[in-house]
């Protein structure tokens, strides 16, 4: 028999999907693609025409709109443009893409480093490019999808281990003990519940079974250490990671990605990722800015002393106020909600007070881990961040997730 196009899986696939958007935007649950008009340096954003506080931005130190990265975009274009018209290994390699990876590899404590055209694409490519066929590469089971992505498309042997657990890796390590290479990848901080990787303990596994490691800093950098380096700051194990992933658009203020490591490391992927020799180059503007902006976090050390404050705050308000945030250390604070409908109904009553914080619920995270995903950033000042928990705080007792204060 044949199937019509109406009824084949393709289209079933799109019909589920739009008819669960629609029936969440009638139900007045649907918070996602809101269109926002302005971002007034991170803290305070216009949503919809309302003025709202941010909590959901990854602006770590709060450089969104910061004049001095402003001006470095805006001169850019006008010195080369808007464009590079190419790929990096034809015409499109322009004098301040080296400066930048330069001044990427000073950051990051790596001899070199290479940009890709965004975070998400450096994962999968830097990971397809390093392992292949007859590869094991061991990946945490909360690793970015990206890293995810990445591993499937290596053709590698993916093995998954659980959750922060190093135990589980080292049996998963033992098993694969005569596979001849093997990479080991982790979110130096996770993306959903903002707790950090056990660094020490992966170092020591990699030593021990000849493994290679790469760690993913998009939510690390400006966050974790005394000068906003990275998880090797934060453990005192500075050179200890063989692949430092990061991206440009989180708490850089501009998009794009970035690995660094060895210089060979850097060659070899110069010369082999197909992301890189297939795709075009950051644009000027965005080079200058990310060039800015690692400027700025030197120059103004107080942003990265004040989020690590901010987070302190925000995450001992809320558990004071009785909810859980799972294990975060750090400016991603999960509000744990439940079911998906609970996390729904939250953000609606939270919103209804301007604050803008943004759901997660499966398949992003386990069915009956949905959560509020908030992030507080250098940006804020503690009255506003207390002021936004106690909104957070008559909505969760309003839909009777916490209970009344003691
Ligand atoms: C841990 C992690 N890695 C990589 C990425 C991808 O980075 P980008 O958004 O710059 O493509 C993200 C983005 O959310 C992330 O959270």
């Amino acid at each position: 028999m044949e199937l019509t196009r109406n009824e084949d899986s393709i289209s079933r696939r799109i019909s589920a999907m739009c008819q669960r958007v629609r029936n969440a935007k009638e139900a007045g649950i649907y918070f996602y693609n809101m269109p926002i008009t302005e971002l007034r340096g991170g803290a305070r954003v216009q949503v919809n025409g309302r003025e709202m506080g941010m909590y959901a931005s990854y602006s770590y130190l709060g450089l969104i709109g910061h004049p001095r990265i402003n001006a470095a975009a805006t001169a850019a274009v006008d010195e080369y443009g808007s464009g590079t018209h190419g790929v990096r290994s034809l015409a499109g390699s322009l004098d301040i893409h080296r400066e930048l990876e330069a001044t990427i590899a000073e950051f990051q404590g790596g001899e070199a480093a290479i940009t890709f055209s965004s975070g998400y694409v450096t994962n999968l490519s830097v990971v397809s490019t390093l392992v292949g066929r007859h590869d094991v590469v061991f990946s945490d089971k909360l690793n970015h999808a990206s890293i995810v992505d990445g591993c499937l498309l290596s053709g590698a042997k993916f093995v998954r281990f659980r959750h922060r657990d190093t135990s589980d890796l080292e049996a998963k390590l033992k098993r694969e003990k005569d596979s001849t290479s093997k990479l080991i990848v982790s979110d130096a901080v996770f993306s959903m519940d903002g707790d950090i990787a056990d660094l020490p303990k992966l170092v020591e596994l990699c030593q021990a079974h000849g493994a290679w490691l790469m760690i993913d800093e998009a939510h690390s950098i400006g966050v974790l250490g005394k000068t906003g380096r990275g998880i090797e700051e934060h453990f005192g194990l500075e050179g200890a990671i063989d692949i430092k992933m990061g991206t440009l658009s989180k708490t850089i203020p501009s998009v794009g990605g970035y690995v660094a490591g060895s210089s060979d490391l850097i060659e070899f992927i110069r010369h082999r990722s197909r992301a890189y020799i297939f795709s075009a180059a950051l644009p000027p503007a965005q080079v200058a800015a990310s060039l800015a902006s690692f400027q700025v976090i030197r120059d103004e050390p107080w942003r990265v002393e004040k989020v690590q404050d901010n987070a302190v705050q925000f995450i001992d308000g809320l558990k004071a106020r009785g909810f859980n945030t799972l294990e975060t250390e750090t400016p991603i604070v999960p509000i744990l909600c439940g079911s998906d409908e609970l996390a729904f109904y939250v953000t609606r009553e939270v919103h209804q007070e301007d604050v803008f914080v943004l759901p997660v619920v499966s398949p992003a995270v386990q069915e009956g881990q949905a959560r509020l995903r908030a992030t507080v950033t250098a940006a804020h000042e503690p009255h506003e961040i207390d002021e936004a928990m106690d909104v957070i705080s008559r909505a969760g007792r309003a839909v009777g997730l916490v209970g009344d204060p003691a």
